[in-house]
């Protein structure tokens, strides 16, 4: 797992002292350079926006070359307003009425996933009135034998695409006002084993290709969404990007398609974010050692629901050994808990603890509003200094 870089832990202790907590801390920086290492000749890139929207992230992305997959009108209207052009931004997303596809057409929006039949028609019929002609991907969705469950829906029924049987049974020449250039599949996330996710990328090839064949339309793009993982525990290996990347271009190959795109957020930027919370308690409760911090799950909600943690640290140096701790928020739920995890035993009230890999799913994951807490802020760490980008909000800036 990816340390956090010197320059940042250095300054973060002071930074952290004159600030608010809670907060989050985007390092800016190191996500540049990652996004930079990313790039591909073989592989057209977009940013998952619902990873993590904000302004800077996406300006950070932007300028490194990066396109944009938003899923909502937030999400697009976010995007634009940093300045970046709708000939970069797609549209997936399992729900899109025709106010949102309007919407859409009229901001000048040119790429949509489309994800069942009925979208397909209401797209056709609103390109037509737009007088437009947007290119268009199917999603697919496909069963596999080495398949399990997953967040994304992996071998289960879900509300994404449609199964090529499905899809089998239409007519493209029925919506001439839409140009059908692509499949698109996205089953499995936060995958860690570079393996079984090239060789479920390699068993997609022949049902999509007897799929665009059945359609009878040239597959010219083929969309393999996100799902790359980065690591939340100390044992599991990175991802490398270069092998991944060798075996796309082989897949690009053998799909015959002019153009690869992928989607990706959590790999994008999850590692280069951190959430920095304080001890309001600490207390041993049968034989167990518990902290209580100021944020919990309302801040960051991954834990619960993938009984996954965060890998955390104490921001302050100790010398004392390390010992499990029950880390919960401040949430009247036993949901709310961050993990059970290693920490200096000397850890006390009034420390403030920093968990990693927070930079994707974390703020807009949340579930800010329960118990009426304060907000946390967000902070971004770029050219080796810290900017308060969104300060702390009150509770009474969203009740009425
Ligand atoms: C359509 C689509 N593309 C891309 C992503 C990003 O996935 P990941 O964070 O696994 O890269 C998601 C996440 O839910 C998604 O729904």
């Amino acid at each position: 797992m990816q340390k956090m870089p010197t320059p940042l832990r250095e300054q973060l202790a002071e930074f952290s002292a004159s600030q608010q907590v809670p907060f989050f801390v985007y390092d800016l920086d190191g996500l540049s350079k990652h996004i930079a290492s990313l790039a591909s000749d073989e592989i057209k890139l977009w940013f998952a926006v619902k990873a993590n929207p904000l302004s800077r992230v996406i300006q950070t992305l932007d300028k490194q070359g990066m396109n944009f997959d938003v899923a909502s009108t937030g999400e697009l209207e976010q995007v634009l307003a940093q300045g970046i052009g709708s000939d970069r931004i797609l549209n997936t997303g399992p729900a899109k009425s025709r106010q949102q596809l309007s919407h859409f057409l009229q901001r000048g929006v040119n790429t949509f996933v489309v994800e069942s039949v009925n979208q397909l028609a209401l797209l056709n019929e609103l390109s037509q009135s737009h007088n437009k002609r947007p290119q268009v991907l199917l999603r697919v969705q496909l069963r596999f034998e080495q398949g399990d469950d997953n967040p994304l829906g992996g071998n289960s029924l879900t509300p994404f695409g449609l199964g090529a049987q499905e899809w089998s049974e239409i007519c493209l020449a029925d919506y001439p006002e839409v140009d059908v250039v692509g499949l698109h599949i996205f089953q499995w996330g936060n995958m860690l084993d570079a393996d079984k996710l090239i060789s479920l990328w390699q068993a997609m090839i022949a049902p999509l290709t007897a799929l665009a064949q059945a359609l009878d339309f040239e597959l010219k793009v083929l969309d393999l969404g996100g799902g790359l993982g980065i690591p939340y525990h100390e044992s599991e290996q990175q991802l490398l990007w270069p092998y991944l990347a060798g075996a796309l271009s082989e897949i690009k190959r053998q799909a015959k398609v002019n153009e690869l795109w992928l989607e990706l957020g959590r790999f994008a930027v999850g590692e280069y974010g951190y959430y920095v919370s304080e001890v309001i308690d600490r207390k041993t409760n049968y034989e167990q050692e518990l902290l209580v911090l100021q944020g919990g799950i309302n801040h960051l909600l991954r834990p619960a629901i993938t009984d996954q943690p965060f890998p955390v640290s104490l921001l302050r140096d100790s010398a004392e050994s390390a010992q499990s701790f029950h880390i919960h928020g401040p949430l009247c739920t036993s949901l709310d808990k961050l993990g059970e995890l290693p920490l200096p035993k000397d850890v006390s009230v009034g420390d403030q603890l920093v968990f990693a890999q927070c930079g994707a799913y974390g703020f807009t994951e949340a579930m800010p509003f329960f118990l009426c807490h304060e907000l946390p802020a967000e902070v971004v760490f770029s050219q080796g200094r810290f900017e308060v980008v969104r300060q702390a909000q009150p509770a009474s800036s969203y009740l009425c």
